[in-house]
């Protein structure tokens, strides 16, 4: 070749080579060249750039100085590989910078060889960092509204469980209310009817006023009703009595004059008092007076029954105040027992109530969540016939609940995953396994106070701590 062609070879090689490096420099990838010994050939601008370094320091390094401890043995096994002869088409690392934070890559790896020896290897990796944290978040968005579901649907079913047994209760005085008032219906037409009979006998002045006399005695309070045998017993006697008098259908007056508290002692007296015929309508207002007493009486107590539920309701709900408040504790705790009445019928429930704590301010009904899933839980644990202990006491700035049962206790394997979100050791359908979870995140992220436990066979106790003062 002449010199002339041998220079101009020369300038051609020169250019592409520098259209080579101008294309690798400006490649958005990270393009280093390594020796077998591990030093750099050559490294890019993006290589730099990411990793912190100036092109100066280069030479000083080795690919050992850019990989990350914790990728450490997974690029030896790579890089031995590559020097073995294998090209690799992908692999995931995480380098280092100067500084020494991780930068996680993806990329690829092949050879240079001059005749059969390697004498380098090539690495073209991309910085994932930003993909992995939209990977991350995404997949921390698809937790939370798994989580939001979740809770939702522990929220429906709690919101179920306490519908059903509130029906419950309502119904008991609802079905009271219905009878009693029409009992009371009766009563008042039989009343009228028996006064209707006198007033048409002419009765005196005299009788009105012993009829008014009559009617005037209380009904028996139930503390002094008669236990079943004393008040058959005096309802024979009456209806024997009343026989012997000649009353006519005396068998269906003598359960209510025994209930109006008269005896067949006091009925002859009154028979040698009244004109006979008068006697009949006489005992049938009485019976009805007192018919109509007891149905008062029914009717008064079952509305009552029904207002306090429908205050245990709201005061369970707070549905009639503002989302943060502050209020006495034991308000809330006694609400949630109303509601759980019917899980707690045939539980002892005892509390032992510090009354002088102060009001604690509170975010909405969710401490009720708290107490409703505590005390659900030792209901559940003492088969719905066991003892339930509540307590509390002020230690310090806290306010301190201990809720403590007579059930089976946990199993020391699962003392510490009971607060996890879906632990549960009942049977499917039974429990969701968030009934803790959620009042766990009540107490610590919500009032900033903790919930601990404590189980034995035969004894388990929650205890439930919440600062005085909220506003942190
Ligand atoms: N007082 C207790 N006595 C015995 N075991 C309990 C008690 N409280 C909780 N546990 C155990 O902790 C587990 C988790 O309780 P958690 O309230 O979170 O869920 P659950 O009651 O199973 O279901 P959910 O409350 O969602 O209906 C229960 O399954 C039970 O094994
Ligand atoms: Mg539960």
């Amino acid at each position: 070749m002449s010199e002339q062609s041998q220079t101009e070879a020369h300038l051609q090689l020169a250019e592409s080579e520098q259209r080579y490096r101008a294309a690798i420099d400006n490649a958005h990838d990270m393009i280093q060249s390594v020796r077998p010994d591990g030093t750099f050939e050559f490294v890019n601008k993006s290589w730099l750039d990411t990793l912190g370094y100036s092109a100066d320091e280069v030479p000083a390094l080795d690919i050992w100085d850019i990989i990350h401890d914790s990728s450490r043995e997974h690029c030896q096994l790579y890089f031995s590989k590559a020097l073995g002869g294998e090209s690799i088409p992908y692999m995931e690392a995480v380098f280092r910078t100067r500084g020494g934070d991780p930068v996680p890559v993806e990329g690829s790896v092949t050879n240079r060889y001059l005749g059969d020896t390697i004498i380098a290897t090539h690495g073209f990796f991309r910085n994932i960092t930003e993909r992995l944290h939209a990977e991350e978040l995404e997949r921390q968005n698809a937790a939370l509204v798994r989580d939001e579901q979740a809770r939702y649907l522990e929220k429906m079913a709690a919101l179920g469980k306490l519908s059903a047994g509130l029906a419950h209760e309502l119904n008991n005085p609802a079905a009271a209310v219905g009878r009693a008032s029409a009992r009371l219906t009766a009563a008042l037409a039989n009343r009228d009817d028996a006064l209707n009979t006198l007033v048409s006998q002419g009765i005196s002045k005299q009788q009105c006023r012993r009829l008014t006399g009559l009617a005037a005695a209380p009904a028996p309070g139930p503390e002094e009703q008669l236990g079943p045998l004393e008040r058959d017993r005096r309802e024979s006697e009456i209806e024997e009595v009343l026989d012997e008098l000649g009353v006519p259908q005396g068998w269906s007056l003598a359960a209510g004059l025994a209930q109006a508290g008269q005896t067949g002692t006091s009925i002859r007296e009154l028979a040698t008092q009244v004109p006979q015929g008068d006697l009949a309508p006489t005992l049938r207002w009485v019976d009805a007076t007192n018919a109509t007493k007891e149905s008062v009486e029914i009717l008064t107590r079952s509305s009552r029954r029904i207002t306090e539920l429908v205050q245990a309701i709201k005061g369970y709900t707070h549905m009639d105040r503002a989302a943060e408040q502050q209020v006495d504790l034991h308000d809330g705790i006694e609400s949630t027992l109303t509601i759980l009445n019917h899980a707690l019928r045939d539980v002892t429930v005892t509390r032992d109530f510090d009354r002088s704590i102060p009001a604690i301010r509170v975010h909405g009904n969710t401490l009720n969540q708290v107490w409703t899933n505590v005390l659900d839980n030792a209901a559940d644990a003492t088969g719905g016939s066991g003892a339930i202990a509540i307590r509390t006491r002020r230690e310090d700035d806290c306010a301190v609940v201990e809720i403590e049962d007579d059930g089976a206790g946990i199993a020391e394997a699962d003392l510490h995953r009971i607060f996890e979100p879906f632990f549960t050791t009942k049977p499917q359908g039974v429990g969701t396994g968030l009934g803790l979870d959620t009042a766990w995140r009540i107490v610590t992220e919500e009032h900033g106070g903790t919930i601990t436990v404590e189980s034995r066979p035969g004894r388990t106790l929650f205890r439930v701590t919440l600062p005085l003062d909220q506003r942190r």
